[in-house]
């Protein structure tokens, strides 16, 4: 399973690349306006940095919801880099696009997706990624992890689905657990996520333990 941070913070991508687990960068305007990255410009060249950063697919989305704003935005951010996923939403016009940009051969990612229908419909139109969202499906008191078991069997009943299950909004890492079991192809949430799974505390105590001992015959 392949790990991706959600982020567009810069620090937070250095200190995950050097932990040596990272594969790609999801981003989202949310994340970028958290960051203060305003003006196409400053956009553009954000995710320029990023691609510098990390050596695998880096997830930069439009902001157009009609088919040929989607198309325009998207060339756009494929041609700044050959990492560039274009993040295309779950609407009528991004399926279009994603149709448009997969017999172009450039690689897409369907967002905010919800429902195993939508899943199905963006393996048809050629996602290269689909993006169920976990955690806002968990806030609202639905079944964030069984959506990710549904998109697998799914796709898994067809060999002519390559769409890979990018599991997003990922909160904790029980999630990461749970959709490694389950067989998503990618995760994306937080570092803080990724590191939680370090934590245990018979790891903690069994490593005090061990050094306590050296130094009672080492001094
Ligand atoms: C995915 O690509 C989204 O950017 C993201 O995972 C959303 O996460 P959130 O629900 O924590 O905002």
């Amino acid at each position: 399973m392949k790990f991706f941070i959600d982020t567009a913070n810069l620090a937070e991508i250095q200190e995950a690349v050097e932990l040596g687990v990272l594969d790609g960068v999801t981003t989202n305007p949310s994340l970028m306006a958290k960051e203060g990255i305003t003006g196409q410009d400053r956009v553009l060249k954000h995710y320029v940095d990023i691609c510098k950063l990390v050596d695998g697919p880096i997830s930069a989305e439009v902001i157009a919801t009609d088919f040929d704003g989607m198309v325009r935005e998207g060339e756009a951010l494929a041609d700044l880099h050959p990492n560039i996923i274009v993040k295309i939403p779950m609407i009528e016009e991004g399926i279009k696009a994603i149709k448009y940009f997969s017999q172009k051969e450039i690689r897409t990612n369907c967002t905010l997706v919800f429902s195993a229908g939508q899943a199905l419909l963006a393996a048809k139109a050629g996602a290269t990624y689909v993006s169920p969202f976990v955690g806002r499906l968990d806030d609202i008191s639905t079944d964030g992890l069984a959506l990710i078991a549904q998109i697998r069997t799914i796709y898994s009943n067809y060999y002519s689905f390559d769409t890979q299950i990018l599991a997003a909004s990922v909160r904790h890492p029980m999630h990461i657990v749970k959709c490694a079991e389950i067989g998503a192809d990618v995760i994306t949430g937080p570092l803080s996520a990724i590191k939680a799974l370090l934590k245990h505390p018979l790891t903690d105590s069994g490593l005090e333990k061990f050094l306590s001992d050296y130094k009672k015959v080492n001094g």
